[in-house]
């Protein structure tokens, strides 16, 4: 799994330089979400593509920004699933942005996910690698290599609070528990990119981000295979814990399909546990 590792070290470079000097605007296309394309998202998608037909152990990749599943080579033994550039819509505005691997071997579900990767392009570029065996690493570019930083934990409870989706949507428990930990003390952390938003929770020490389920999205918006699962092992792996709305742990999530959704929540402990009640799960 190495040699994946390294690869998405190479993929960073690659698309952060896109980001930085490519054209910004739209392509012709959509995704198979049906939501338009960036000539980023396609850019990225390529270089991660062409990055991983290089790498014989793997086998497939499923990608955010395609439909199914591309075989790359046959006798490969994982599947890496990603979201080439999640949040992009936010690049235009100059705001963090990020790139998310979840590495599976076997039918892709939860239990089989057996390593992931986020990468941050802010104003330095910072990767987390999770496994399932020790805590997740924080790696940052330093003289255009990827240098080790430390280990990353979450304390029991922590002071941020990070909910997407419109508020006119949310449904009123949600609304209230939200409110609460604002009336308790949480400060408001926010940007629309779950990569910075879940990477700021997580180096802060804790907190809550939430992408519920909402009247106008009852599954949520976040993709199991290439967002909430990768970040959920992340997340577990530091201490804390990652649930859908009806209290079950993400790393159990069988996806019904490569696209489908699920409301999600990440946290430290103390807030998963007080979000448990607000639900009454
Ligand atoms: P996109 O890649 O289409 O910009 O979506 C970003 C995702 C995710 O990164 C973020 O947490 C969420 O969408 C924000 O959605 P809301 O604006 O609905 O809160």
């Amino acid at each position: 799994m190495n040699e994946i590792f390294e690869t998405i070290k190479k993929i960073a470079f690659d698309i952060d330089d896109a980001i930085k000097n490519h054209d910004l605007g739209y392509s012709d296309g959509e995704n198979s979400s049906g939501e338009s394309q960036l000539k980023l998202d396609v850019e990225s998608d390529l270089i991660i593509e062409r990055a991983f037909r290089e790498v014989s152990s793997v086998k497939n990749i499923v990608s955010e920004e395609k439909e199914g599943v591309l075989e790359l080579h046959s006798d490969g033994e994982f599947t890496v699933c990603y979201d080439p550039l999640d949040g992009s819509s936010l690049v235009d505005v100059n705001l963090s942005v990020g790139s998310i691997f979840g590495i599976y071997k076997g039918e892709l579900k939860a239990q089989n996910l057996v390593a992931s990767a986020y990468v941050v392009y802010g104003p330095r570029i910072e990767l987390v690698i999770a496994t399932r065996d020790s805590k997740p690493t924080l790696y940052r570019s330093i003289g255009g290599v990827f240098k080790k930083i430390s280990e990353v934990s979450l304390n029991e409870k922590g002071k941020l609070n990070a909910s997407g989706g419109t508020q006119q949507n949310w449904l009123p428990y949600h609304k209230t528990f939200i409110d609460s930990l604002f009336a308790s003390g949480y400060r408001l952390r926010y940007s629309g990119g779950m990569v910075p938003d879940l990477h700021q929770i997580l180096l802060k020490g804790g907190g809550l981000f939430s992408y519920p389920a909402t009247s106008d999205k009852p599954n949520g918006k976040l993709r199991q295979l290439f967002e909430v699962i990768p970040f959920a092992l992340v997340y577990v792996m530091a201490g804390g814990e990652a649930i859908d709305d009806k209290g079950r742990g993400l790393m159990d999530l069988v996806p019904s399909f490569p696209h489908d959704t699920s409301p999600c929540f990440f946290g430290s402990k103390y807030e998963i546990e007080a979000l448990k009640k607000a639900y009454g799960v």
